[in-house]
């Protein structure tokens, strides 16, 4: 139906892309991924050769419409009336149009072809994907702030929440602002409060795991951590066991939070998270919150998060997206629809080492968060050297230290080095007293594992190799973990996935990065610090990893700026962010903008934009048929019937869009016309100059006029941005900014060439 190929182009070998391995990055950094794995094969639920498919329709048809009775119509056009209301497993009323449904490939065929169906796709699972990091990007604790903060109500689409945490208390707050339609009743111990104003839980295929809790209450800690970065209140001394000590706090302490849970023990579901989109626009949420998403890029009308986001930009809600954390390889981004934002991570100046110290003496320098102290010498085995021949397993498996390849009786009360870095989950398993791991790539970030542990690098594990097979008798000891300042922040760790856009080349993706990596904030007490089960520290906060942490640092941010505009479009809070962003370093970041979007968000500047690039549903809508989705289905989408005419048929380069891009096949012509237009939220009268930013190798940038004057606000000009030459090098990045003297609007320019 939709002309959106996914593409298989790639850029032109630009700088040294490492190898991807995103199932491991998966495993290592990304604390609930690490489970989520385990379970990724299994798809989409079955049921007698029927899966679950979401069919989508659309807006909400106007006036009165029973949902129910629509969608099971449609089923019994498909199959006869008895089996059709047992075919229907949820049905989408609230803020938008449509259904999951169990259907064998037949069925969803027929249904495709049906009146009012704009998309089909399988119910499938998403992936998951803290206070010095606030301070870190010029946000400090005494920021000047507003009293409609308290009438901001953020929806976080997550694992739930601990709300008895300190980062929750409601001391101070008021009843929920009236606008406020959502509910939390009816879980056996779970109660909402005046901080957590809402809550409810999403499993449309009823198949909860041994460990889930049938409550909006979190068991994970991933929802309490990203929900406590975004608005959690002031918590002073927090600390996990003394590391990242300080004061906890949300970007907004004093706003409001909505709590859908989405995702479990095994995953999140599209279903789940559309339904959790439905309820959250029509409870009146301000700014939605999602750190999760797919592992392969969907068109836009066939992802759920994107859905979701669409129906929720429609509604003036603004929602932010994590980028996923497949890094480095290009095109790893997993949610990039222009109207959301997406969140790269970037460092902080925190980071850990733990060093190891073996019989000879010789002290090497690993990294890792090891909150146990091990004050003793202990025998040092190499896991080659103690396989689990009952378990069937040698030692070129066991030299890994692969779940169950260990000899518990050879490893038990010693520190088992392994080749190759891992979760230490075997080692811990066998009865280790600890693990040395061999990390091939560089040091950006340090995770905790459920025994002492340090992960070293691979001239040092070559070191530390020779000493085990030099000696008869090699010991080693692991120290706590020592936290340092990182002077190189901010940059973009690998983990965190890039750009370009999988589906439009020439939209920007990600739009701009936020802390990511070592943060503090609040965890579920029941939820092991290293995700693997045994491990038994307690923890009221902990430091963990991942475009998820992100994330709800640019919710913060965006419900900071909201609380000072409480008009202003979720494309205008966006364009805020985006354009006072702080620019990152090329140097540290080979891959650019596609690293780093616009660079690092900056809340106290971006309340002060100057200009915003806005955007409405229309924008959006011409974008998309300039992109090829049918007229039929926009229709549909928007339940407007004057899109796609020629008049509205939008190409992406005049999307009014905070950032430009431009791909190209032929490297020695190019010529891209932009057309732009920006809208004063500064002082009324007022002229800006533009200027390009560095010397754009091989192009010509031109912008007409280059002079703006305004005297009003609220007044809109326009200018056409256009970029002519060849490409000198594969990517070519350059800024425009429109200044004023007080005000810098800056704009990343991305040229880059595909084969
Ligand atoms: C209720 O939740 C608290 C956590 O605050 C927990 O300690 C307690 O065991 C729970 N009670 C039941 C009956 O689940
Ligand atoms: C380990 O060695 C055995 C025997 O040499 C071989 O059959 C097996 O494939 C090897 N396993 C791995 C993981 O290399
Ligand atoms: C020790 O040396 C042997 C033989 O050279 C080799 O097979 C083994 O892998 C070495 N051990 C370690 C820990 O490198
Ligand atoms: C880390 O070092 C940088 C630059 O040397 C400094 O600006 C920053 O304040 C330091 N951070 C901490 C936490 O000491
Ligand atoms: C809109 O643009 C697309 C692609 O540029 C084109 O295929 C389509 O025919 C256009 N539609 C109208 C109504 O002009
Ligand atoms: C772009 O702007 C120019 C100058 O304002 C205008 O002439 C042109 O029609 C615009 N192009 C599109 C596609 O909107």
């Amino acid at each position: 139906m939709y002309k959106c190929p996914i593409t298989t182009k790639r850029i032109a070998s630009p700088t040294t892309a490492r190898p991807k391995n995103p199932r491991l990055w998966f495993l290592l950094l990304s604390l609930i991924c690490s489970l989520l794995n385990t379970h990724r094969t299994a798809a989409a639920s079955e049921d007698d050769g029927r899966k679950e498919y979401i069919v989508y329709m659309g807006a909400k048809p106007a006036g009165d419409f029973s949902a129910s009775a629509t969608h099971t119509n449609m089923l019994q056009q498909v199959f006869g009336s008895s089996r059709a209301s047992a075919s229907l497993v949820h049905s989408y009323k609230r803020s938008f149009n449509g259904f999951v449904a169990k259907l064998t490939e037949e069925e969803m065929q027929q249904m495709k072809g049906m009146d009012g169906v704009v998309s089909i796709f399988p119910n499938e699972k998403k992936q998951l994907h803290t206070s010095r990091s606030w301070d870190f990007v010029g946000f400090p604790q005494q920021v000047k702030r507003t009293s409609f903060e308290s009438d901001i109500i953020i929806g976080m689409l997550d694992t739930g929440i601990w709300p008895e945490s300190d980062s929750f208390r409601d001391e101070g707050f008021g009843p929920p602002p009236r606008k406020w339609k959502g509910t939390c009743h009816g879980f056996s111990n779970f109660t909402c409060n005046n901080k957590i104003i809402g809550a409810k839980y999403y499993r449309s295929d009823g198949k909860f795991g041994r460990e889930d809790l049938r409550s909006p209450r979190d068991s994970l800690g991933h929802g309490t951590h990203t929900a406590s970065t975004a608005a959690g209140g002031l918590v002073s001394m927090a600390s996990l066991m003394g590391f990242g000590l300080g004061t906890a706090r949300g970007g907004v302490p004093s706003a409001r939070i909505a709590v859908y849970k989405i995702c479990w023990s095994d995953g999140c579901h599209g279903a789940d998270v559309l339904a959790a989109f439905d309820d959250a626009i029509a409870d009146g949420v301000d700014i939605i919150s999602i750190s999760a998403g797919s592992s392969t890029p969907s068109n836009y009308f066939e992802d759920p998060i994107a859905i979701g986001a669409f129906h929720a930009m429609k509604n003036g809600i603004l929602t932010s997206t994590s980028a996923g954390n497949e890094g480095p390889s290009f095109i790893s981004i997993t949610n990039f629809s222009p109207w959301s934002l997406s969140v790269a991570a970037s460092t902080i100046d925190r980071k850990f080492f733990t060093k190891v110290k073996l019989g000879d003496s010789k002290v090497y320098k690993g990294f890792s968060i090891n909150t146990f102290e091990l004050n003793d010498m202990y025998p040092l085995i190499y896991g080659g050297d103690a396989p689990n021949t009952r378990g069937g397993f040698r030692g070129n498996t066991s030299r890994f230290c692969k779940i169950n390849s260990l000899n518990p009786n050879l490893v038990k009360g010693k520190i088992v080095f392994c080749d190759g870095k891992g979760s230490g989950k075997a080692a811990f398993l066998a009865g280790a007293t600890g693990t040395l791991m061999v990390d091939k790539l560089p040091k950006g970030f340090s995770s905790s594992f459920p025994l002492p542990a340090s992960r070293i690098s691979v001239g040092d594990g070559r070191r530390i190799a020779h000493y085990i097979n030099s000696t008869s008798d090699p010991t080693a000891s692991i120290s706590k973990s020592t936290e340092v300042n990182d002077t190189l922040a901010p940059y973009v760790p690998p983990f965190s996935s890039r750009g370009p856009n999988p589906i439009t080349h020439d939209l920007l993706k990600p739009d701009l990065t936020s802390p990511g990596v070592h943060i503090l904030a609040a965890w579920s007490p029941i939820s092991p610090i290293s995700y693997v089960k045994g491990d038994n520290r307690v923890a009221q906060y902990n430091i963990v990893t991942g475009t998820s942490m992100a994330c709800p640092h640019a919710t913060g941010a965006a419900a900071y700026i909201k609380s000072f505009h409480p008009t202003w479009s979720p494309a205008a809070i966006k364009s805020a962010l985006m354009t006072t962003a702080t620019p990152m370093s090329a140097k540290k970041n080979p891959q650019v903008e596609f690293a780093y979007g616009a660079g690092n968000i900056d809340p106290i500047k971006a309340v002060h934009p100057g200009l915003v690039y806005d955007a409405n549903e229309i924008d959006f809508v011409n974008f998309l048929c300039g992109q090829g989705y049918g007229a039929k289905a926009l229709r549909q989408v928007t339940g407007d019937h004057s899109v796609c005419s020629k008049a509205t048929n939008g190409t992406v380069w005049n999307l009014n869009y905070p950032s430009f891009a431009l791909s190209t096949f032929n490297k020695e012509s190019i010529v891209g016309t932009f057309n732009r237009s920006v809208t004063n939220v500064g002082l009324a009268v007022s002229t800006y100059k533009a200027t390009i930013i560095g010397a754009p190798k091989g192009l010509k940038i031109k912008v007409k006029p280059n002079i703006l004057s305004f005297t009003s606000i609220g007044q809109k000009q326009s200018f056409v941005l256009k970029v002519e030459g060849r490409m000198v090098e594969d990517i070519v990045s350059t800024s425009l900014v429109w200044d004023n003297g007080v005000h810098q609007v800056r704009s990343p320019i991305v040229v880059y060439g595909v084969e």
